[in-house]
């Protein structure tokens, strides 16, 4: 699959990273079996050849710095703790940061694959891919783009940016899809032109010699209306005129109305792929696989608390094991325990903690203050991880399933979607939320599974400065 470089992705961290992977497209694949995806002229890799995220072995790799080898500091007045190599290993083997690109290394996808290459490749329907943040679309997206190559399709891949206008979308494609001379020429032309639904699908439909798939990855980002306008009517004109170009649009959503306001003539020829939590068994083989990479091995129960942390979340496994990994190594040893898990869950609290100050801080009022409710505050976390949507009546149905208990399960779903609301947000509707940081699930049910402190928890900053405005014009 081709990466197409949209030039406006270094804004933001993920994006950021879809640009770092786009150097990749010149890498070598030693371990694909397959054909590999037709690409673009390998170019040089401008970074440190990055370790993908994946199953397949590295210590052939690494076999060169195989103990852990302290670096010189002899130059610093205070020595600083050496910088281990395991240490090194244990980042590359759980990396968060990569989406995966090799199929081997892609788990609990099989049926998603399967379906999109049945919906995209076989019946020529348009795509949306959609999911909370972390839970695979990116991984998914590139590899069924590799599919779609061995196929026979070309498969190219960009990302969007916040202010992308229809022009500034699809324009970075134009060189890269396989096009007649007469097509290229066409294209030059609208070079210096501003390109507009109905001359690019015309474009697409006359010009483009070989059946080929558009993955607009951060599809969710794009704020303009008139833009995710036009690219509905963009893909309504494709499928009415039997194009050969489809369109997979991929980001963060609880539903295709999260991403497309698809006009109903238009839905059925789109194929929706929920990214769903990735099942317990499957998240295990990841984290051995995960471990043997990084050279660890891991007690069942460790392995199980892990995977259970995660919910269905590649992301938070990842997270969760390499902080527990990093314990296990501090410690000197090569067996990661149940201790070692319960200390990395806490650093991945207080690193998210960090980062989400104002998340954390609701969560930890609102599960000292809520008494009664919080297992229901728990269990929004849980039906979040699971189903990316809430609503009181989802929180009611599940109370009374998960929990037991009659009329008093009502109460409590009122009141904990109450407390939740800052932390939510409306999905078109209005009935259903999700929570806005999409990873903060996980992290609200391992602070509900903490003991109750004592003590009130200290106020937030805005508290403090509420208190301090105490008097002023009535407040
Ligand atoms: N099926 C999977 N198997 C193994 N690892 C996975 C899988 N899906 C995702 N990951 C890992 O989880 C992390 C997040 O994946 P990815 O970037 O694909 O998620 P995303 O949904 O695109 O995230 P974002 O919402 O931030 O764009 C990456 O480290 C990736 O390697
Ligand atoms: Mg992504």
């Amino acid at each position: 699959m081709t990466a197409i470089d949209h030039g406006f992705a270094q804004d933001r961290p993920s994006g950021m990273l879809d640009w770092l992977a786009s150097f990749r497209r010149g890498m070598p694949r030693t371990e694909a079996p397959t054909p590999g995806p037709r690409t673009t002229a390998a170019e040089p890799l401008l970074l440190d050849t990055p370790v993908p995220p994946g199953f397949r072995s590295v210590h052939q790799t690494e076999e060169a710095h195989e103990a852990p080898r302290p670096l010189s500091m002899g130059a610093m007045a205070t020595p600083l703790k050496p910088i281990s190599l395991r240490r090194d290993s244990i980042y590359n083997a759980f990396s968060t940061a990569m989406p995966v690109t090799d199929r081997h290394g892609l788990a609990g996808r099989n049926s998603e694959l399967e379906k999109l290459v049945e919906a995209i490749v076989v019946q020529r329907k348009h795509a949306v891919i959609f999911g909370t943040r972390g839970s695979g679309k990116t991984s998914l997206a590139r590899v069924f783009g590799d599919l779609a190559d061995e196929a026979g399709c070309v498969a190219l891949y960009g990302s969007a940016s916040g202010d992308a206008d229809f022009d500034s979308l699809f324009r970075p494609f134009l060189a890269e899809l396989p096009m007649s001379a007469a097509g290229k020429e066409k294209a030059r032309k609208l070079m210096d032109e501003p390109l507009d639904v109905t001359r690019l699908a015309a474009l697409l439909v006359e010009d483009v010699r070989q059946r080929s798939i558009l993955i607009l990855d951060e599809y969710d980002r794009v704020r303009s209306d008139d833009a995710k306008s036009e690219v509905a009517t963009l893909l309504k004109l494709l499928t009415d005129i039997h194009s050969p170009v489809q369109v997979v649009l991929v980001g963060i959503a609880g539903d295709v109305d999260g991403l497309i306001a698809a006009h109903p003539s238009l839905r059925r020829h789109i194929a929706p792929q929920r990214v769903a939590p990735i099942s317990k068994p499957e998240l295990e083989r990841l984290l051995l696989s995960c471990a043997e990479n990084a050279r660890l091995q891991l007690d069942p129960d460790a392995l199980d608390a892990l995977a259970g942390a995660a919910m269905g979340s590649p992301y938070h496994a990842r997270l969760f094991g390499m902080q527990a990994a990093l314990v296990t190594e501090a410690g000197g040893r090569d067996r990661m325990t149940l201790a070692d898990v319960e200390q990395g869950l806490a650093s991945a609290l207080d690193d998210w903690a960090e980062m989400s100050g104002a998340t954390h801080a609701l969560f930890r009022r609102i599960l000292w203050e809520a008494n009664a409710s919080r297992r229901m505050i728990a269990l929004a976390g849980v039906a979040a991880s699971q189903m990316s949507v809430i609503s009181y009546d989802r929180l009611v149905r599940l109370g009374q399933e998960v929990l037991g208990g009659g009329s008093i399960n009502e109460q409590q779903a009122a009141d904990a979607m109450r407390r939740l609301q800052p932390a939510l947000t409306t999905m078109p509707g209005g009935d259903l939320f999700m929570f806005e940081d999409t990873l903060a699930p996980q992290f609200l049910l391992l602070m509900a599974k903490q003991p109750a402190p004592a003590v009130p928890p200290a106020p937030t900053p805005a508290e403090e400065m509420r208190a301090m405005l105490r008097g002023v014009d009535g407040l």
